[in-house]
């Protein structure tokens, strides 16, 4: 049997709870005293289960996503006093990053059973992110058959076979970070983690610290060595989201970083190398931005080495139907609804869509639909893409006629309730034109004899 690793990470200064019990049932444990520490034990090594004992006294912050390295799916349990449960922002700490937790006093007997289950769950293979159905053609988990994307899928072979940093430029939700971790996850780099930062969403006066790391004295409040994001993705790749917003000043230092390959932890004199690839991405124009002075002319030669420009969804729209019922088999696997699919007007109100928002707002839009649709197809109104007269979009008669059709047939049919002979009667039409109608509208679950 393989052998089952556990990372034990508790405060400094505190005895370990049941240490002996958990190794005398074969597991081989390791102890870590503080995140910082956890992190860099998980990057070097695999762990299959991760025991973090609370006291009632530290405060809980657990940055879940931290520390669990991307190459080894790893479970964390909370061992806490019950105390801690009484506190809301610690019962949501814990729903979101562990898969169970213990309540103390620590008992073998539960305790064990539990690492087992997490052992277990941390072992399923996860899905393949390389796959390709014919089906759905794409590549990782990304959808697409139209000549941009297949365009884009073999310029991602490429890039994803040398080590050089990367510049993915796009418009929101069209798939820059799928796009990194695609290329990640087909280099050579693929066993190393993968670290994303999103450069516009850390204050300005934390950017620093958050990238380089900083040594223990560093500056008030700085209690212990912290190691950085960059220093993180040792070995694997560090993904920089939203480089435009980068302040100038972390431009000067994320240039000296990519020339010399060395970092300097604030607080520190030592240079450290970190061999780490750098994909950056943007959604703003940086050449303007260069023009106009807000970003480095040489930093961005040194990220645009390759470049990889994700096309918006308005200009692939044969890709649409394609995402459409990619998204939606998705979903459905997962709330076993009985939703067969799309009407062919919702397809094509999706395919004529505009999309600023992208794949991710199709993907919302979809969703949203799902939860809404009371019939077996989805209509553009469940979508919330219904055509307007006075909007944007024009209307055709035979728009028209469906969908005052439609409105007439669900009102009857709400009026008889679902009654579909009544319904048909007040209509005046056969039953079975009725049936043909609301099947063409998707309407036919709605109703019953
Ligand atoms: N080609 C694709 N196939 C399948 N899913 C996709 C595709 N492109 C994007 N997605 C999905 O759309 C959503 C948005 O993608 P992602 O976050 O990578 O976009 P982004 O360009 O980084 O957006 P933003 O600029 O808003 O950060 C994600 O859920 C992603 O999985
Ligand atoms: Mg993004």
């Amino acid at each position: 049997m393989e052998t089952r690793k556990l990372l034990y990470l508790k405060p400094p200064n505190t005895q370990t709870v049941l240490l002996s019990d958990i190794r005398a049932a074969g597991w081989d444990a390791k102890i870590a005293e503080s995140q910082d520490e956890a992190r860099v034990m998980i990057d070097s090594e695999c762990f299959h289960v991760g025991l973090a004992l609370f006291d009632s006294t530290n405060n809980i912050d657990f940055p879940g996503e931290n520390l669990i390295s991307t190459g080894c799916p790893m479970k964390w349990i909370a061992l806490l006093p019950p105390s801690q449960m009484q506190n809301e922002d610690v019962r949501q700490m814990i729903q979101e990053n562990f898969y169970d937790y213990h309540t103390l006093p620590a008992d073998t007997k539960r305790l064990l059973p539990i690492m087992g289950h997490a052992y277990g769950m941390a072992k399923i293979p996860r899905k393949p992110l390389i796959q390709q159905s014919d089906e759905y053609p794409g590549e990782d988990e990304m959808v697409g058959a139209s000549p941009a994307m297949l365009e884009l899928f073999s310029s991602l072979r490429k890039i994803a076979g040398v080590d050089a940093p990367v510049l993915i430029t796009g418009e929101s939700g069209t798939g820059k970070e799928l796009g990194a971790t695609a290329i990640h996850e087909r280099s050579s780099r693929s066993g190393g983690p993968f670290v994303a930062v999103n450069c516009g969403a850390l204050p300005s006066a934390l950017i620093q610290s958050e990238l380089f790391g900083y040594e223990k004295g560093a500056f008030t409040g700085a209690t212990q060595r912290k190691i950085g994001r960059i220093e993180a993705a040792a070995g694997g790749t560090i993904f920089l989201d939203e480089i435009g917003d980068l302040p100038m000043d972390m431009q000067v230092n994320l240039l000296r970083f990519l020339q010399e390959k060395t970092i300097e932890r604030v607080g520190g004199t030592e240079h450290i190398h970190v061999d780490v690839r750098v994909i950056a991405a943007t959604h703003v124009d940086l050449e303007t931005a260069v023009k106009e002075g807000r970003f480095r002319e040489d930093l961005y030669y040194r990220l645009h080495v390759l470049d990889l420009n994700m096309p918006a969804l308005r200009d692939r729209q044969e890709d649409v139907e394609l995402l459409a019922r990619f998204f939606f088999n998705k979903f459905a696997a997962e709330k076993h609804r009985n939703i067969r699919g799309f009407t062919h007007e919702a397809i094509r109100i999706m395919t004529d869509h505009d999309w600023p928002g992208n794949v991710r707002e199709l993907i919302n839009r979809i969703r949203r639909a799902m939860v809404m649709c009371e019939n077996r197809l989805i209509t553009p109104a469940d979508l919330g893409l219904e055509r307007r007269i006075c909007g944007r979009y024009t209307l055709t008669l035979d728009e028209v006629r469906s969908t005052a059709e439609r409105v007439a047939i669900q009102t009857a049919l709400r009026r008889t309730h679902k009654n579909v002979s009544k319904a048909a009667q007040e209509l005046g039409v056969s039953r079975v034109t009725l049936y043909r109608l609301m099947e063409k509208c998707g309407l036919h679950q709605a109703a019953h004899e």
